[in-house]
Parts: structure tokens; C-alpha cells; sequence
């Protein structure tokens, strides 16, 4: 009989993880939940399209649960959410109804964020919106300011936090130029500007997920895309219909096991149906400098977004090779930079990841935290404002490990330990949940002594 490495225990505090090194290699082939930027996506445009918006492949995570629950407070009817295909009623785009209550975006920066553009917007009609403590504390204002541009009128905590308050207006269209590369921030202007007579423009420094652009553009809303000043224009008021959505493998949920296979001897692993969209694939490009063994297999479109199966296999010949990690590559990784590093312990030589000061207001100071906690398994990490030098080749030592709340914290140390001596535990391991529910039976198959 083989027995498991990985144990979830409940403690008052949340669910601790116990795991300890396998003796064997990942194997076999895999599928991971739906992509979480496009599940949020699909439920949102549904909610304010005209007609049936059928959504395959939806996240069943904490994060989609919110959007999910937001939109239903607001009177759009999304059917049961464990059923095969999940059908949202759209209301059309500016009779999302007053919530009687405060709207709860969870631990959901993009629930809040894309959902502002769009209440904002929503004359006549008063939000009040908050999420939990590590929401409550990032910053709100990247969306605010150029909403307040266009004329919205919102109030929040100092310094642009929630909870806050929206008093839906008709606004004017602008150009806004964005100090940083976000998706969420373009989604959000862009949203606004589907409700907003004439052309809303957002320009960003370096092109971040393109995930709104396609799927605006599916549900019949005129989008003029410049690539070359990485711009896009919608023209409003904008009308969308309803639309069959088939939501892919989340690429960011793939890259645990993608770097778990690549520090694990005698595994071969298949991935498959990951959404492979360029704007998400940095991770296999750093992967593949790393000289990490990765094949793209069965490469199609399934519903305006690329998908491919993605094998992974340990190299016997040669260990990964140290990496330089910046500019903008980091729009297309930035939520893999916490499994990267771990990636990065096992690399020869210094691997610099550098231009990533955004990961200190995520759902964690994710460059603190990863830091800290890697230092405490016997890793040689230093951390600098924008970003971590780390120092590979080393082996790993069991700890007493901390996610500090954070869902792609909790899954990269699960990683870090499958390569440590002894029996490392991870506190608030439960945080998976919000965009990998079954990321422990998935380890717990995956993994065998
Ligand atoms: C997301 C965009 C990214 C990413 C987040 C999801 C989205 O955030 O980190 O997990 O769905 O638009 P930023 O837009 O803040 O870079």
C-alpha cells in the first residue's frame, strides 16, 4: 500500500499542511481548474449582456464565488454553480439593481476593481463595497483616480481603501494613461467606458493580460486594439450579448506543478487544457531559460483563447540554470514569481528577479513573505524593493512555514517542501482555496513515497 506524504490537519487558526518529501516523481497527466482572470470575466460581462451567457469550466474557487454573490445581490440570476454548465441571466448593461446590503468582494482584487468600473457608471443607483482584511488593504486608488476623471463619485478610506461607496453618474470618456501595467486597472476603464457615451482609451506601459479585450470583443463590443502603443479603445454605450464561454486550465495554477515536475527527480507530467494566451505564458518562457523540459502538445483555440496541453519532464542531464527575471516580462508572470523563486533554490547560480515591485500589494507582500519564508527552510534569498536575488543549488531543510492568508503562497510552499528534509508545515494552508480547491487531493494523488 503507498501512503501519502501530504496531511491537512484543522486547527482553530485554519488548516495546517504536513508534508514530507516523496521518493518518487510526479507522473501521469492532470487538469487544473478553470483560468480564475476569465472566470470573473465571463460572469461579469453575462451579468450585464442581453440574453443566456453559458459558462463551461467556470472556477468554483473562493474568488469567483465573490463576483459570484456580488452579482447576484445585485439582481442577476447565475444558476447553481456545481452543475456542469453554468448559465447566467444577463440584465443588460445598466440595470445591474441597487444592492440592499454591502457587496462583498472576499479576498477578490479583481471582483472589486472590474466590478467599480461598472457601478460607477450605473446612474441613480448607490454601492457600498468592502472585502476581507488583506483586500481592505491594497490600494483602490490605481482605480479610483482615473474613474474620478471620467466623473464618478466615490468615497473610500485614506489613502483610497475599502470599504467605500459609489454614486453610480453618467460619465465622460477619457484617455488614460496608466502608470502601471495592469489588467485590472485597463479592465476596470474599459468596463466604465462600455456604459459611457463616446471613446474610453486606456494605455498602459507594457501590455498586461488581454483577457477583457478578447471576450469584450466575443460579446459584440467595438474595441479598437493598437498594440504598438499597447492601447485599447471601446466605444459606448455599448451593447453585449449573451455567449457560450469555455474557460480554459489556469495557467497560474499549472505553473505549481509545472515547477514541481521540473525540481523532482523521475517525473513526467502531463498538464493538460492550460490556457496558453501570450499575455500569461511568461512562466514558460523563464521555464524554458531555466532549460527546464517542456512540451507544448495539442495546441488550439477554444473560444478565443489559445489552449495546449504542457508536458514537463525532470532532466536527468543537466540541473536548471540561474535566470534574470524583468521588465516586461513581469506583466506575464507576475502571479508566478512566488513559485519561480522556489523554482529558482534549485537553478545554478544567482537567479534575479527584478521590476516587481507590484508583488508587495497583492494578496500578501508577496516578496516579504516568500522571502522570509524560504530563509526559514535554509534558502539564500535577498530581498530588495523590487524584487528577490536568489541563490540556487541549495538544499532545502523542513520549517514551520506560513502562508500569512495567501492562496499562491500556501501552493508555492507546498512546492518548496515536496524538496526539503523532513516534515515541513504550512499554516493557513486553507488560503488555496481561493483559486485552487482541490490543490491538496490533487498533491496528495500526484505525490506517493
Ligand atoms: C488579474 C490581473 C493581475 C493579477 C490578478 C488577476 C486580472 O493583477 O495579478 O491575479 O484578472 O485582471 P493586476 O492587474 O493588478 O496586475
Amino acid at each position: 500500500m503507498t501512503v501519502s506524504p501530504v496531511t491537512l490537519k484543522n486547527t482553530k487558526l485554519g488548516q495546517d499542511l504536513l508534508i514530507s518529501p516523496p521518493t518518487l516523481g510526479l507522473r501521469g497527466r492532470i487538469r487544473v481548474p478553470g483560468d480564475k482572470s476569465i472566470s470573473h470575466r465571463a460572469l461579469m460581462l453575462g451579468a450585464i449582456a442581453h440574453g443566456e451567457t453559458q459558462i463551461q469550466g467556470l472556477l468554483l474557487g473562493d474568488d469567483p464565488r465573490s463576483t459570484v454573490a456580488c452579482f447576484r445581490a445585485m439582481g442577476v440570476k447565475i444558476s447553481d454553480l456545481e452543475s456542469h454548465t453554468v448559465v447566467v441571466q444577463g440584465v443588460g448593461i445598466d440595470h445591474l439593481q441597487e444592492p440592499s446590503d454591502i457587496l462583498n468582494a472576499g479576498n477578490s482584487g479583481t471582483t472589486l476593481r472590474l466590478m467599480l468600473g461598472l457601478l460607477a457608471a450605473q446612474p441613480g443607483k448607490f454601492f457600498t463595497i468592502t472585502g476581507d482584511q488583506s483586500l481592505r488593504s491594497r490600494p483602490m486608488m490605481r482605480v479610483i483616480q482615473p474613474l474620478q476623471q471620467m466623473g464618478a463619485c466615490i468615497w473610500h478610506r485614506r489613502n483610497g481603501l475599502a470599504p467605500m461607496a459609489v454614486q453610480g453618474q453618467p460619465l465622460q470618456p477619457i484617455h488614460y494613461s496608466s502608470p502601471i501595467a495592469s489588467a485590472q486597472v485597463k479592465s476596470c476603464i474599459l468596463l466604465a467606458g462600455l456604459l459611457t457615451a463616446g471613446q474610453t482609451t486606456v494605455t498602459e506601459p507594457t501590455l498586461s493580460r488581454d483577457h477583457s479585450e478578447r471576450m469584450l470583443q466575443a460579446f459584440g463590443a467595438q474595441l479598437t486594439i493598437d498594440p504598438d502603443t499597447c492601447s485599447v479603445t471601446v466605444s459606448g454605450p455599448a451593447q453585449l450579448q449573451g455567449q457560450s464561454v469555455v474557460v480554459p486550465g489556469d495557467i497560474s495554477s499549472a505553473a505549481f506543478w509545472l515547477v514541481a515536475a521540473a525540481i523532482l527527480p523521475d517525473s513526467d507530467l502531463v498538464v493538460e487544457n492550460v490556457g496558453v494566451n501570450p499575455t500569461r505564458t511568461g512562466i514558460l518562457e523563464v521555464l524554458t531559460m531555466m532549460d527546464a523540459h517542456i512540451e507544448f502538445m495539442n495546441q488550439r483555440t477554444v473560444a478565443g483563447e489559445p489552449v495546449a496541453d504542457l508536458r514537463i519532464r525532470y532532466r536527468t542531464d543537466a540541473p536548471l540554470k540561474a535566470c534574470r527575471i524583468g521588465g516586461d516580462l513581469i506583466p506575464r508572470l507576475v502571479d508566478e514569481i512566488p513559485i519561480l523563486s522556489v523554482a529558482a533554490i534549485f537553478a545554478k547560480g544567482v537567479t534575479v528577479i527584478e521590476d516587481a515591485a507590484e508583488l508587495r500589494v497583492k494578496e500578501s507582500d508577496r516578496l516579504a513573505v516568500m522571502a522570509t519564508q524560504l530563509t526559514q527552510m535554509g534558502a539564500i534569498v535577498r530581498e530588495n524593493p523590487d524584487g528577490l536575488e536568489i541563490t540556487g543549488s541549495r538544499d532545502l531543510k523542513a520549517a514551520e512555514l506560513d502562508s500569512h492568508g495567501d492562496h499562491r503562497i500556501a501552493m508555492s510552499l507546498a512546492i518548496a517542501a515536496l524538496r526539503a528534509r523532513g516534515c515541513t508545515t504550512i499554516h493557513q494552508a486553507e488560503a488555496a482555496t481561493v483559486s485552487y480547491p482541490d490543490f491538496f487531493s490533487t498533491l496528495s494523488n500526484l505525490t506517493k513515497f
